[in-house]
């Protein structure tokens, strides 16, 4: 039999602490929310009221409910009202020194059989509980922010923490509504080790103004479907908070560089730019607390012409390539009216491509997307010819051909001497750098990568990527082109991985190498990620999707051109390219695909 827990007690009713006294609440429990000070008390109020005034504004939660769930919060300073609870979970700052004292006085106050938990992210909670005499009552429980919204809840339990303890707190998660993941205590446990390595090299990208804070965050929502970017998620987390739990991992988890905290935190935390709690963080906020983004110096101006801001003029566009990546560009740009000639290396591939941009127009006629005289309009724009010199005339071609350095080459080679002065040429590469292609033109300048992503006519997002000597006439023109095809061109420099597979990738082989190291199972990954981050699929999920080999591929690139010792592909990754398990497409990888 679990144990009957009714009263509860939370120590901080900070960014975590606030949102868990809502949640067992809101469960029917009563809560002895406990403060430092009278000012710090007032605040938690204030981050609980607005939370739950929130849920009451957007019909989530009745009036009474409301303020049946206030009724039970009992508020207090000082630890002395915790005697009486069966459970208390602690939410302050991420100081071991700090969680020591507290645990060893709750262990002072609490009655014999209370159990003790932390909500650490990254600090041992085993550490932690030797400061009291109970450490088989001590354990780990790890909710995620915003805690009444995330239905994951990491359990740690250490060597000493009993059977029984890890039963009852588990039953506990189960009443919270909650879906938990039992783990040992590591530094990070599942999500934060996989997460704090993305969000440290995001802010790393920022700090090298490789990209604006708005493009970085763009790329990651728009193409990976995350439900915020990395930088918005550091305001969320609290840059005070993200710091020591970045700074905790880098000592705990064998010193990896990735998670040593990128030197702009630190001065943005000194300066008191903490994120949302305070007002201002990355972003800047309507007041302190608010979620509401507001605009300010850096906020990038929405220019009235595109001209204006120095565009050439765009009416024909040339599409080079016969794949998936080729097609989809064709059909962007003809339903968005541009003239378009698509050359490819052959009549019958023209044929195959026309069919295919046929077949795509003709499912949106059929969903009801595109009416049949759009879809005719938009095939009477493109030509199809198998000659490049046909795009002697065009204002901007777009590269799609195999993804092969020489290859490349050649054909930008070939277009420099065909096509017109004040052409733009574009490549989609996704991997090679843009300048070496750059430098096979004697025009440079006109050269810059636009990478689309699969499927070109759905997603949303097009990576821009200027080289060192892209003109900004160049650079303009295509933010301009992107803005006029409905998508969202985010612009980065010509690093191998550009924005999204440099930040996508090494959490996903990150993820390989805990499953390899046999911490957790590639379920309870896979659940961690979109339970406790709100991603749209694990990082196992994806890998059987994207296809190992491509996984591996895109991780060999970014190491050899990083030399990021913590971005040596997975092992496991190697071994299961080598035995022929891709992922979907060969029936197996991460999981078997043949039976479902
Ligand atoms: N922020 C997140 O996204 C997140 C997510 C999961 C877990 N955590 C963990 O939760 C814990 C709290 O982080 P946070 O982001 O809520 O911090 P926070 O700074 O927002 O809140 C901490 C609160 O603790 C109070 N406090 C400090 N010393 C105290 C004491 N001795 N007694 C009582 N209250 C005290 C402070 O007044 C403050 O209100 C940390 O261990 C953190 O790693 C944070």
């Amino acid at each position: 039999m679990a144990r009957e827990f009714t009263s509860v007690g939370v120590v901080g009713l900070g960014t975590m602490g606030a949102g868990i006294v809502e949640v067992f609440a809101r469960n029917g429990l009563d809560v002895v929310a406990v403060e430092i000070s009278e000012a710090a008390l007032e605040r938690g109020r204030a981050n609980l009221t607005g939370s739950t005034d929130r849920a009451v504004a957007k019909g989530k939660l009745a009036e009474a409910d409301r303020d049946a769930l206030l009724g039970r919060v009992n508020f207090q300073v000082g630890l002395d009202a915790l005697h009486s609870v069966d459970l208390v979970i602690e939410a302050v700052p991420e100081h071991l020194d700090l969680k020591q004292r507290l645990f060893a006085e709750l262990d002072r106050v609490c009655k014999p059989e209370a159990i003790l938990a932390t909500n650490t992210s990254s600090l041992s909670v085993t550490e932690i509980s030797v400061a009291t005499t109970r450490p088989d009552q001590v354990i780990g429980i790890h909710f995620f922010n915003p805690a009444p919204v995330m239905k994951l809840v990491e359990v740690i339990r250490t060597v000493v923490t009993s059977a029984e303890v890890v039963a009852d707190v588990e039953a506990l998660c189960a009443r919270l509504g909650k879906v938990d993941v039992t783990i040992n205590d590591r530094a990070g446990f599942i999500a934060n080790a996989l997460l704090f390595g993305y969000l440290n090299n995001a802010v790393g990208m920022l700090e090298a103004r490789y990209a604006s804070r708005e493009d970085i965050d763009a790329a990651m929502k728009l193409g990976c479907g995350l439900p915020m970017g990395p930088l918005a998620l550091m305001d969320l987390i609290g840059l005070d908070t993200a710091y020591e739990i970045l700074d905790t991992m880098y000592r705990r988890g064998g010193r990896d560089r990735r998670h040593a905290p990128t030197p702009l935190i630190k001065q943005m935390v000194t300066a008191g730019l903490l994120g949302r709690k305070s007002g201002r963080g990355f972003y800047t906020y309507e007041r302190p607390g608010s979620p509401k983004v507001v605009p300010d110096e850096l906020t990038p101006m929405a220019t009235e012409s595109a001209l204006a801001d120095g565009a050439r003029a765009i009416t024909k566009v040339g599409v080079v390539g016969s794949g998936t990546m080729a097609t989809g560009i064709i059909e962007v740009f003809a339903k968005a009216g541009y003239e378009v000639v698509s050359v490819t290396r052959g009549v019958e591939k023209s044929a195959k491509v026309c069919e295919a941009v046929k077949t795509s127009l003709n499912k949106g006629v059929v969903q009801g997307k595109l009416s049949e005289a759009d879809r005719d309009a938009t095939l009477g724009r493109v030509t199809w010819s198998a000659t490049l010199e046909r795009l002697d005339d065009v204002d901007l071609v777009v590269e799609a051909v195999v993804e092969e350095l020489s290859v490349k080459k050649a054909l930008f080679a070939s277009l420099d001497e065909i096509c017109k002065p004040g052409v733009v040429l574009a490549t989609t590469t996704s991997s090679l750098p843009v300048i070496d292609v750059a430098m096979a033109t004697h025009r440079p300048a006109n050269v810059i990568g636009l990478h689309f992503f699969n499927p070109a006519p759905i997603m949303p997002l097009v990576e821009i990527v200027q080289t060192i000597r892209t003109s900004a006439e160049t650079a303009a023109t295509a933010r301009a082109v992107c803005a006029d095809l409905g998508k969202t061109g985010v612009v980065c420099g010509d690093r191998s991985g550009f924005i999204v597979n440099a930040l996508l990738f090494p959490y996903l082989n990150d993820a390989v190498k805990m499953l390899e190291a046999s911490y957790s199972t590639a379920d309870d990954i896979d659940h961690a990620m979109k339970l406790g981050c709100g991603y749209p699929v694990g990082p196992f999920e994806l890998l059987d999707v994207v296809g190992l080999d491509v996984a591996l591929d895109i991780q060999r690139e970014l190491y050899l051109e990083l030399r990021e010792p913590g971005f040596a592909p997975a092992p496991l990754l190697e071994h299961l390219v080598t035995a022929g398990y891709l992922g979907r497409k060969s029936g197996r990888g991460f999981r078997d695909h043949t039976h479902r």
